[in-house]
């Protein structure tokens, strides 16, 4: 199978972007555009589609394995891993470009440091020994596969770096602390949620069914909602 990938680049330090296309050849029906990458990254000499020579496409993996969220990309307009996203899926040609909520660093690279400062910010952490509530595992072990990997954000209609809604990668690991939260912190923490997330969420669930991790942002957002805001016990 033949598929023709057309990336949305720039170089490093400079603002101009432009396309780059290339051709790949494949016979795995699992091959991913992360493979795709890999393997067009090895050729000596790099080639573009028009036999041009090319420097290698800059993009971000660790695990190959949906596991770290570094590759998280717009595949055909839609925020996804690279490393999860079939060829086979798109036929003949496929669009990559780096996620647009971020600053791109350079052609599928983007800076997703907003999502840690938000983080920081909220001080997502708490000052003592955390005693989970065990009617709430199942919440906590959903809230704990987050990758951070900014694709919830990429679609949010109320989400942009730098404003006080954190949007739902911050909501995610809040959940956690909301769940194993003592009395004693409990005021800091529901303020929190209510301050960066809850106040700023348009419930439009655009966030609902696109996490790579196959998180239920929405079962989760109801249980933090509850307990939080409503202070309802759940
Ligand atoms: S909730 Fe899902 S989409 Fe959002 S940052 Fe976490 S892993 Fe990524
Ligand atoms: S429900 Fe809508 S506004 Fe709230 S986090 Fe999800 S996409 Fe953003
Ligand atoms: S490389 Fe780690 S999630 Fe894709």
């Amino acid at each position: 199978m033949k598929i023709r990938l057309d990336i949305l680049g720039k170089k490093y330090n400079e603002d101009k972007q432009y396309i780059r296309s290339f051709e790949y050849e494949y016979s795995d029906a699992g091959a991913t555009v992360a493979a795709a990458l890999c393997d067009i990254n090895k050729r000596e000499p790099l080639l573009d589609i028009n036999k041009e020579p090319s420097e290698p496409i800059r993009w971000e993996c660790s695990c190959l394995q949906k596991k770290c969220g570094a590759c998280a990309m717009l595949i055909n307009g839609r925020p996804r891993l690279a490393c999860d996203a079939k060829l086979s899926e798109y036929g003949e040609a496929v669009s990559l470009a780096p996620l647009k909520k971020f600053p791109q660093v350079a052609d599928l690279i983007v800076d997703r440091q907003p999502i840690f400062d938000n983080l920081r910010q909220i001080e997502l952490w708490l000052g003592e020994k955390a005693q989970p509530d065990e009617k709430r595992t199942q919440l906590i072990h959903e809230a704990s596969r987050c990758l951070q990997c900014g694709c919830c954000l990429e679609v949010c209609p109320n989400f942009y770096p730098g404003g006080d809604f954190k949007g739902m990668a911050a909501a995610v690991p809040l959940s956690r602390l909301i769940s194993a939260v003592s009395d004693t912190e409990k005021k800091r923490i529901f303020a929190e949620y209510e301050k960066y997330f809850y106040a700023g969420c348009g419930k439009s669930l655009s966030c609902k069914d696109i996490c790579p991790a196959g998180i239920d942002t929405e079962y989760l957002m109801v249980n933090s909602n509850a307990a939080a805001v409503w202070k309802r016990k759940r």
